[in-house]
C-alpha cells in the first residue's frame, strides 16, 4: 500500500515537477530508477562517502538537500562540497578522487532527487 502511493507520488512527481524530464536537467532516468551512467557514479559517490550521515538517507535531513538543491546552481554546490563550509560543520571533499572525479555526478543524482525524478534506494544502469 505504502509502496503503491510512493509509485504514483513519484510518476505524478515525473510529470508535472518543472525540471524532471527537462531537456536541460543533467541527468537521464526512466522509471525513477534506471539513470545514465554519471547519475549512478553520483550516487555511488554518495553513498561512499557517507552524506547521508549528516544530510539523511532521503536527503531530508537537518540540511535537507532535496530542498536546498531547487535553489543551490550547480557551481554553488561545486563550490560547497568541494571546498566545504568547516567552520559550519560541512567537510571539505576537494582531495578525495572519488568526489573530484564526480561532482558533477553527484550534482546530477541530487538535482534528479531533488526534482522528484529520481526515487530513493537502489538505483540501475540505463542501457
Ligand atoms: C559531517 C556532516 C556532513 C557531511 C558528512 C556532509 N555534509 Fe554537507 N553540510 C553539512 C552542514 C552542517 C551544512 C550546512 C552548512 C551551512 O550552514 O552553511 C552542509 C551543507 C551542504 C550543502 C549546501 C546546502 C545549502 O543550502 O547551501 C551541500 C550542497 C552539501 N552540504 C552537500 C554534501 C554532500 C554532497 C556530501 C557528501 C559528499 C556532504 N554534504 C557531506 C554537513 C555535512
Amino acid at each position: 500500500m505504502k509502496r503503491h502511493l510512493l509509485a504514483v507520488l513519484l510518476l505524478s512527481g515525473t510529470m508535472h515537477t518543472p525540471g524532471a524530464g527537462d531537456k536541460d536537467a543533467p541527468y537521464v532516468v526512466k522509471d525513477g530508477r534506471r539513470v545514465d551512467a554519471g547519475t549512478l557514479e553520483g550516487w555511488r559517490t554518495w553513498r561512499a562517502m557517507g552524506c547521508a550521515r549528516c544530510h539523511g538517507e532521503e536527503q531530508d535531513g537537518a540540511i535537507p538537500l532535496v530542498d536546498r538543491l531547487q535553489r543551490l546552481s550547480k557551481e554553488q554546490f561545486r563550490i560547497t562540497v568541494l571546498n566545504g563550509r568547516q567552520d559550519r560543520g560541512m567537510p571539505r571533499f576537494a582531495g578525495i578522487k572519488q568526489v573530484d572525479q564526480n561532482i558533477d555526478n553527484l550534482y546530477a543524482y541530487l538535482k534528479g532527487r531533488a526534482d522528484g525524478a529520481i526515487a530513493l534506494g537502489h538505483l540501475e544502469k540505463l542501457e
